[in-house]
């Protein structure tokens, strides 16, 4: 098997992990706890999904670096001056808010208390769930564009 093809496999791995544990928090997991006013419901889920979910993410990085530096080279990764180019600046871009959530989530939302914390968490879990979707909608294009 190529280099190439290995590495591919392991990003879809990553990606079924990623995207789909966010959206099974977000559609079955937070209305549950949003319903019974009870943070405790996500944090639990997430004590487990957390384990598989940040491994899962490190893989996506590695093997979506590998992947684009086989496609161009490291400065056109934001020139936004192709459709390829386009695809690949909006993942790097939403890799970058998907980190900056993460950290605000983990530094500054977790540690509250109260009804804000569970609002705030939802919208959090909204926002990564829906990058997470634009991240594999952007990467099934890109893998079709060639
Ligand atoms: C974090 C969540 C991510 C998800 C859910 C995700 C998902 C996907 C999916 C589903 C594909 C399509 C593979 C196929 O059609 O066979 C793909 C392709 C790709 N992804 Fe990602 N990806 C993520 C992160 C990244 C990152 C961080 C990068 C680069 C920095 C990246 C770069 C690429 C590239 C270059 C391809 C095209 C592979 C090729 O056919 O050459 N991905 N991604």
């Amino acid at each position: 098997m190529e280099a190439r093809t290995a590495w591919l496999l392991l990003h879809l791995l990553g990606a079924a992990i990623w995207t789909g544990g966010h959206l099974v928090l977000a559609l079955t997991v937070l209305p549950r706890a949003l319903h019974r006013r009870e943070p405790g419901i996500v944090l639990s889920f997430e004590e487990g999904f957390e384990r598989l979910a940040l491994p899962a993410l490190f893989l996506q990085i590695l093997s979506g670096l590998f992947l684009l530096h086989g496609r161009l080279p490291v400065t056109r990764w934001l020139a936004f001056g192709s459709p390829e180019e386009t695809l690949a600046g909006v993942k790097l871009l939403a890799l970058a808010l998907t980190l900056g959530l993460a950290l605000h989530a983990r530094f500054r939302v977790l540690p509250g208390a109260g009804e804000t914390r569970l609002r705030s968490m939802a919208w959090h879990i909204a926002a990564v769930t829906l990058l997470s979707v634009l991240l594999l909608v952007a990467g099934g294009l890109l893998t079709a564009a060639v």
